[in-house]
């Protein structure tokens, strides 16, 4: 019974791990990805364009030429899911071992929610 109770809370947690996120802070906080990532479709820069980033499959700019550790994330995750966009921000290294954006972009989970929020508008 307080295992189940543990396991319910942990699920409780991981769902709360994302939380609402706000557009409007979502694109202030963009100023520490906009230097390296286009919204603009096709259009990259350092790093590939994230228009309509949310829900797309990973590794599909075809303007970008990305590195193997990308490819091989897309091999095993096929899309961009919230979730997903959420651990590659926090951590990229840790989701795409050997990945060209593999340095550390200080967010908090919340900044993250509110970029996810922002990015998801881009594909509109
Ligand atoms: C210094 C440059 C730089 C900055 C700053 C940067 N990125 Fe990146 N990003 C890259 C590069 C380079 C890649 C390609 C990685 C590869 O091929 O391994 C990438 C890849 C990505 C991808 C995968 C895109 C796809 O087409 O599958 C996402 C998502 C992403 N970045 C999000 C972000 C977000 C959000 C921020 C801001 C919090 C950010 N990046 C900041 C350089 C950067």
């Amino acid at each position: 019974k307080l295992a189940l109770a543990a396991a319910a809370g942990l699920a409780a947690a991981g769902a709360a791990a994302l939380p609402e996120g706000d557009p409007r802070r979502g694109e202030r906080a963009y100023v520490k990805c906009y230097g390296c990532h286009s919204l603009e479709p096709g259009q990259s820069a350092n790093g590939p364009s994230l228009h309509g980033i949310v829900g797309k499959p990973v590794a599909s700019d075809p303007a970008y030429p990305y590195s193997e550790a990308l490819r091989r994330l897309a091999a095993r995750q096929p899309r961009w899911t919230p979730e997903l966009l959420d651990r590659f921000i926090a951590d990229s290294e840790a989701v795409a071992p050997g990945t060209d954006m593999g340095f550390f972009v200080r967010t908090d989970v919340q900044e993250r929610a509110d970029l996810i929020a922002y990015l998801g508008r881009s594909g509109d």
